[in-house]
């Protein structure tokens, strides 16, 4: 294996993405829904997860652990939207990484740890305080801690994002990390990682956005 081979492995393996495909809904004129739900599992797998490619606070998204719920939650997610991502699903400790910028670069924070009640982090799980338990810092071995926090400031630097962001992802029992996504503009409320993550870097969201907002006037000069 060369150099280059080497630092693409590495860098496929740090961004592991769950194995996923993009369905327009015309596909399923195109080439027969029966065709294409086939298709679907055989190259996925089952559990499969279904997301509307646009939106967020995973809104339409739905588990599917039986190939006779497919259709119907197919119809369910184009709903939300033309597009349709399936993914693979990953079991695991769902964890959320914040990456602030301070003058030494960006920096991961301690991963917050997601636990729903229900098993799902859905939209009601997001945002009712007491659905959802969390755990900060998350319950990880230091490996795959340390390789999340590496993942979110890689992810980060390599999208060109800018003072602050969170990546969402997936760590399996048996160590390996998989990216979900990340979010510029992460959610700010109560129930939401971000602060959670702060206070337990021993800062506040005052404080941090205080500097990121002298940072971005000092940029403006
Ligand atoms: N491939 C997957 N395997 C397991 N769970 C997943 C997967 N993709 C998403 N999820 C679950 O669905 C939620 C929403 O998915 P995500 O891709 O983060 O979209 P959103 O923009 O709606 O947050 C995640 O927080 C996670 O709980
Ligand atoms: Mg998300």
């Amino acid at each position: 294996m060369g150099q280059a081979d080497r630092q693409g492995a590495r860098r496929r393996r740090e961004f592991g993405t769950p194995d996923w495909i993009v369905l327009p809904h015309s596909t399923f004129r195109e080439l027969g829904a029966q065709t294409v739900l086939d298709a679907m599992v055989e190259r996925l797998g089952l559990p499969l997860i279904l997301k509307p490619d646009q939106g967020g606070s995973a809104l339409g998204a739905q588990v599917v652990r039986d190939a006779a719920d497919l259709p119907a939650a197919m119809v369910g997610c184009f709903a939300y939207g033309d597009t349709v991502l399936a993914e693979q699903y990953i079991e695991g400790t769902e964890v959320a990484v914040t990456v602030v910028e301070g003058a030494d670069g960006p920096r991961a924070l301690p991963a917050v740890e997601i636990v729903p009640e229900s098993g799902i982090y859905d939209y009601t799980a997001r945002y009712t305080a007491g659905l959802t338990d969390f755990f900060t810092p998350a319950r990880l071995e230091a490996d795959a801690e340390k390789a999340v926090g590496e993942l979110a400031v890689g992810a980060h630097r390599l999208l060109g994002l800018r003072d602050i962001s969170r990546t969402d992802a997936i760590v399996a029992a048996d160590g390996s990390v998989h990216f979900l996504e990340v979010n510029c503009s992460p959610g700010l409320t109560e129930t939401s990682t971000v602060p959670m993550a702060l206070e337990a870097a021993g800062t506040s969201l005052g404080a941090v956005f205080g500097e990121l907002v002298e940072r971005a006037t000092a940029r403006a000069d």
